[in-house]
């Protein structure tokens, strides 16, 4: 029986590369219900890696070892007795929690999904695409004709819901840090570019959106957030997405008013999104960014910046959270 490798967290410990190891395991045969997967590409998610590894994740309780990472896309290479809507060759993505920092998986076939090739951008719709359509839409209640503000509007994030928010007929404004990322955020249309370190993000904002912003997609917390938070529209909503600046370092602990003074005399709202509590929004975003994509409509970047193999994770994850990338980040397998 041929064996694989994959990247477990065998402790939990502050610092991601010090909590996981690489392990052998020998692969399995599916069962009647299931596919066995070589695995291509997987994403990397280096925020939830990092809190996870932490032991930081509240809605998910796990003990080590457990396994790592979300999203691969890979080509089916076995095929249960009972499958019947996959072949041997097939080209699928899947999204189990534990199923991506692998060179190989079994799982159950319903859990698959088709598409047309086993390539990195597909990587960065679902899930990841998926969240940002799902958190504009159910939680922003994205309309037309607004103006929306994105941070870390260049990350794999980012640049779908910038480009989610163009098409739904907004004017969309970007934050970022550097002139490739803003070269890239032209490419997709964004309408005004932040690059906050040429420019004041209050600032700018103060000065040329007086009447404040209806609909922000937070990535980025800290005083971003605050900024954010600072300047949104009469009956603004803030979705906070993430907070990828605490995650590298330990929180910052504030002190000032409470926040419903900000809130309540513009009758603005602060949400909090997180995907696995919108699971039923996910099959029709996932099938709509995928026609969105195959019809030319969606852009995809991925970064240019190359991780070879599960040995390269760590350095990926370390990539990430040091704020460099542009697009979506992932490693080859
Ligand atoms: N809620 C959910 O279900 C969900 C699902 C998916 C992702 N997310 C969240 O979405 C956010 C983006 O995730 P992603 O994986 O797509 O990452 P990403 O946006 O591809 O990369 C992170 C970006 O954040 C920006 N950033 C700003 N300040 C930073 C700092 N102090 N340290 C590090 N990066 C900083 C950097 O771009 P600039 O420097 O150009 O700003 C960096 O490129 C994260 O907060 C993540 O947790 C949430």
């Amino acid at each position: 029986m041929q064996s694989y490798r994959k990247l477990i967290a065998k402790r939990l410990h502050q610092d991601f590369n010090s909590a996981v190891e690489i392990v052998e395991v020998s692969i399995s045969a599916p069962a009647n219900h299931e596919i066995l997967i070589r695995n291509k590409f997987a994403g990397i998610n280096a925020g939830f890696d990092t809190l996870l590894c932490r032991g930081e994740v509240p809605y998910v309780n796990l003990t080590p070892p457990f396994d790592l990472g979300v999203e691969a896309v890979g080509e089916v290479v076995a095929v249960g007795e009972n499958v019947s809507d996959f072949q041997v060759g097939d080209a699928v993505i899947t999204t189990l929690r534990g199923g991506g920092y692998r060179e190989y998986q079994v799982i159950d076939a319903s859990l698959a999904v088709k598409v047309q090739e086993a390539t990195p951008e597909v990587l960065n719709l679902v899930p990841t695409g998926v969240s940002a359509l799902v958190a504009l839409e159910q939680v922003g209640e994205m309309q037309n004709n607004e103006v929306v503000l994105v941070t870390a509007a260049a990350g794999g994030t980012g640049h779908i819901a910038v480009q989610l928010a163009k098409l739904a007929g907004n004017y969309v404004i970007g934050t970022c840090s550097s002139a490739a990322k803003a070269k890239l955020l032209r490419e997709l249309g964004c309408d005004r570019i932040i690059n906050y370190h040429t420019e004041n993000l209050d600032q700018v904002l103060k000065h040329e959106y007086p009447n404040g912003i209806n609909l922000i997609f937070e990535c980025v917390g800290k005083q971003v957030f605050d900024t954010c938070v600072a300047n949104l529209a009469i009956r603004g909503r803030l979705v906070s997405i993430g907070y990828i600046s605490e995650y590298g370092k330990h929180v910052e602990q504030v002190m000032q008013p409470r926040i419903y003074h900000q809130l309540f005399w513009k009758a603005a709202s602060v949400r909090g999104f997180l995907m696995p509590h919108y699971q039923e929004y996910i099959p029709e975003a996932r099938d709509r960014l995928l026609n969105l994509f195959y019809a030319g409509k969606l852009k995809v970047f991925v970064d240019s910046t190359e991780f070879h193999g599960l040995e390269s994770i760590p350095t990926a994850v370390e990539y990430l959270l040091s704020g460099q990338n542009c697009g979506k980040v992932v490693v080859k397998f």
